[in-house]
């Protein structure tokens, strides 16, 4: 689904000099090559282009002819990590009729590129005082086949962005008119928005080319622009201030620099979200810190990242101990930077610009201490590092400044200790005392959309897996003298971890008998219209799965819906209770191996959720190929799983070695398993690394169909997690 084309070439950024009072002081070129990479996955064209001075992501949208119109119109949006700040048009055909209005980026003339930086550097006026932040962004053609009418600009904030392409298309009043338009020479419009910090402005230009009318502004209820048939250079820009790119070279470690030539998609894509002091989630509807991407993109990525000082190992782990909440040791989900966060403050009638975070999720906590421990305990480079490390000052939230990284990571550790001790204190195991979503928030683990666990409050992954892989970490990191106020954790946390680990499975087992199964997967099909094969027959025993959450809606006490968080288990324990493991192992192999609607694979992937033995009619109706967490294929999940299944099978050769290796049926069916989603991933290449794709069938066949063609949510075209795959590998055994 997603081709590729990408070049490097030593850039000489262009210079404005009307904008320099001292020019010559002020050198511009940069001594790394500039980076461009274009990725097509059509209705988008993506174009990056990066350099020592900014990073900029442009997508433009076109429908196709098979484009549903009222979903995909012209569009043309520009991303940028820092402030994760951004810029958007939507366009109109001048004749109103949707689907006539075709457009595309065009080639310079000059550098035969199809975006160049724009680069303007500023001296302060006043000798001594810092230099003001320079105008950076980038420059394009952009072609229209008709006449066409740019109906909606926004100007700041990503996130103003994603409110309105993901909602009911909210334009918030107080950014809209404070964009300014401006009729100039030469046929030109300009339009511009100072932020709410009265010291950026974003910029967009039009400029008619090869005789093109000129740009028209029609002053209505609100500003429209209206262009003629052809070509119009569009200049993008902002002066805020810039983040450091990790290069390719400085994302990975020494051992995988070879990656750069075999891989250069992957690895650009990687570079393009690593900065010095965190990665960013994904682009371009998150370009910014998450917590939970970071981290398991890391856990995924390790072997060939970076580590020791100003290295990507430490920005993954410096971003997330600097936005700990101090008060209750909650790890941050996602930061508010930028614009918003300084229109966010100012609802609250604080006049700042300072940072926020928001911390509704359960699962991120959970994953601090893995990181931790997987690096200052795992590796011997972190090992060294441990002690400066977690003496640096945190910086970034005004309310953690002055506190240490040991100090920040202990806050979090005493949390999860505090939230966990009493389902493993003494006949302590109830539902009541497992983990549940925070109060009033619907979400709280990776499926964060509102029907993502079928309204449940209590989550599968979090409870049967990040809580023991978390407890488990403390104690080793507690062990290595990390916490030397709590030494006692080291048995603590352990003892907490073997109750976890054990005994929370049988609150989420599902066991439906084959005659039911038969009759649920009848029904679904006929209730969802489901197009593909059934293949009932394969129905051959009762089916076994772990639900993906207690007390969902319509009073069902258990989510029944079949998905691949079995993965996190795979991936993060070692569980030794044999009859337990070896009964979780079959049915995971069990459900990679069978087609959905038996179990989960399909030849776009594995899908992540399974609702056809939810009996209620509301999961099929929710869980479907439109919802961002229904039937569809999220990347990392694949590679999570593949990764989790070669730890179980890698246990086979260590001393002591689990029961299912040498049960010879379990084996062969848990071996076969990992092939076949090798199989799947080595199929699905093309989108491997986008954040999810959904399908369609026809031909008799299965085929992959962007998310967005469906709906509002639209899959990011490069997400840090999918990125994994340039070190998660097939493996032999
Ligand atoms: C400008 O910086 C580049 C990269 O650091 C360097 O190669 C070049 O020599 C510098 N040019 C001048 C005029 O200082
Ligand atoms: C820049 O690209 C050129 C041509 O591809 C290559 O020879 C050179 O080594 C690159 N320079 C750097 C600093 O990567
Ligand atoms: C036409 O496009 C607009 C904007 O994309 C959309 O809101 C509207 O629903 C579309 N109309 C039809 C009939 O598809
Ligand atoms: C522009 O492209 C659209 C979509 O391909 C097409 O329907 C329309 O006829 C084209 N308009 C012109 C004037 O060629
Ligand atoms: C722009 O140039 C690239 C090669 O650098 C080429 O592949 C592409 O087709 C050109 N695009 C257009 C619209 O001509
Ligand atoms: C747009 O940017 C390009 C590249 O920096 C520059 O050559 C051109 O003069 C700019 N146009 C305007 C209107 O600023
Ligand atoms: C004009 O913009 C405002 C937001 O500033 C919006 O609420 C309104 O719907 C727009 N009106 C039209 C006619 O597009
Ligand atoms: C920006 O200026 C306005 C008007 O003077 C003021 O109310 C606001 O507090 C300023 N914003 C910031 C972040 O200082
Ligand atoms: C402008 O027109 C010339 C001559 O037709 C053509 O070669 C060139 O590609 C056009 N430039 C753009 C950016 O469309
Ligand atoms: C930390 O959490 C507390 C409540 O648990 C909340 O009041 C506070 O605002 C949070 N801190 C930050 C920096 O968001
Ligand atoms: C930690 O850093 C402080 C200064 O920030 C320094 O005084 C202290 O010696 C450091 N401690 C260790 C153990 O490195
Ligand atoms: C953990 O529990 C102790 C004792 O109840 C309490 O003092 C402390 O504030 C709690 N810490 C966190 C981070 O929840």
């Amino acid at each position: 689904m997603v081709s590729h084309s990408l070049h490097t070439i030593l850039v000489a950024c262009f210079l404005a000099t009307a904008a320099l009072t001292h020019q010559t002081q002020i050198n511009t070129t940069c001594s790394e090559n500039s980076t461009r990479l274009h990725l097509s996955d059509p209705p988008y064209e993506n174009y990056f282009y990066s350099d020592c001075h900014s990073s900029s992501h442009v997508v433009i949208t076109s429908p196709l002819s098979t484009s549903n119109l009222r979903v995909i119109g012209p569009r043309l949006l520009i991303a940028w990590p820092a402030g994760n700040s951004g810029i958007v048009s939507f366009f109109n055909a001048e004749n109103g009729q949707n689907g006539t209005l075709s457009i595309k980026l065009e080639n310079s003339t000059s550098t035969g590129e199809t975006l160049d930086p724009i680069y303007i550097p500023r001296r302060s006026h006043y000798t001594g005082s810092k230099d003001w932040d320079p105008i950076v962004g980038v420059s394009g053609y952009i072609n229209f086949n008709s006449s066409a009418v740019l109906t909606v600009p926004i100007l700041g904030s990503i996130r103003t962005i994603r409110d309105f392409t993901e909602g009911p298309s909210i334009v918030y009043p107080a950014v809209q008119e404070a964009v300014r338009f401006s009729q100039e020479e030469h046929g030109r419009v300009s339009l511009s928005r100072t932020w709410f910090d009265n010291v950026t402005t974003a910029s967009l230009q039009f400029t008619p080319i090869n005789g093109s009318n000129a740009v028209e502004m029609r002053n209505g209820a609100n500003t429209t622009l209206l262009f003629g048939k052809g070509t119009y250079q569009f200049n993008a820009s902002f002066n805020y201030p810039q983040l450091d790119q990790l290069s390719p070279q400085e994302v990975l470690n020494n051992a995988s620099q070879s990656l750069i030539e075999q891989n250069p998609d992957p690895t650009i894509s990687l570079s393009f979200l690593s900065y010095t002091d965190k990665l960013l989630a994904g682009t371009w509807r998150f370009l910014t810190y998450f917590g939970r991407d970071s981290m398991i993109s890391l856990l995924l990525l390790q072997p060939i990242l970076s580590a020791g000082p100003n290295s990507s190992i430490e920005a993954v782990l410096s971003a997330v101990l600097e936005r700990v909440n101090r008060t209750d040791g909650s790890v941050c989900h996602e930061e508010v930077i930028g614009d918003y966060a300084t229109w966010l403050n100012l609802q609250k009638h604080v006049s700042s610009t300072a940072p926020g975070c928001d911390y509704k999720m359960v699962d991120t906590d959970l994953l601090l201490p893995v990181v931790l421990r997987s690096y200052l305990v795992d590796t011997e480079v972190g090992r060294n590092r441990s002690e400066a490390f977690l003496n640096t000052t945190a910086s970034f939230l005004v309310s953690n400044a002055g506190l240490t990284y040991a100090e920040l990571a202990q806050f979090t550790a005493q949390k999860i200790m505090n939230i966990t001790a009493a389902f493993a204190a003494p006949c302590g195991q109830t539902k009541e005392n497992l983990i549940h979503l925070k109060d009033g928030e619907v979400v709280g683990q990776w499926r964060d959309s509102e029907v993502g666990i079928g309204g449940g409050r209590i989550p599968y992954d979090v409870n049967t897996a990040m809580v023991p892989a978390a407890l488990r970490a403390i104690a080793a990191l507690s062990r290595a003298g990390l916490f030397p106020e709590h030494t006692e954790w080291d048995e603590t946390a352990t003892r907490y971890a073997d109750v976890w680990e054990d005994e929370t499975l049988g609150f989420f087992e599902v066991r439906v008998e084959r005659e039911e199964a038969l009759e649920l997967v009848r029904n679904y099909v006929n209730e969802s219209s489901f197009p593909g094969p059934v293949n009932t027959s394969s129905i051959t025993s009762d089916v076994r799965f772990y639900g993906l959450a207690l007390d969902g809606t319509s009073n069902q006490s258990l989510v029944r819906i079949m998905n691949t968080d079995d993965c996190y288990r795979l991936f993060l324990l070692n569980p030794t209770n044999q009859s337990q493991l070896t009964s979780f192992l079959d049915q995971a192999a069990e459900h990679i191996l069978q087609p959905f609607p038996i179990g989960l694979s399909n030849p776009v992937g594995l899908f992540i959720a399974n609702p056809a033995y939810g009996g209620n009619p509301i999961y099929a109706k929710s869980f479907t190929r439109e919802a961002y967490h229904g039937i569809v294929v999220w990347s990392w999940q694949l590679a999570m799983m593949a990764e989790g299944v070669a730890r179980q099978l890698e246990r086979c050769s260590e001393p002591e070695v689990p029961d299912f290796c040498t049960n010879t049926p379990l084996h062969t069916k848990v071996l076969s398993a990992y092939n076949h989603l090798w199989d799947l991933i080595d199929n699905n290449q093309a989108q491997l690394s986008s954040e999810v794709w959904s399908w369609k069938y026809q031909d008799e066949d299965f085929h992959v169909e962007p998310l967005g063609a469906f709906g509002a949510t639209e899959s990011d075209v490069r997400q840090l997690w999918s990125l994994t795959f340039l070190a998660v590998r097939r493996k032999q055994f």
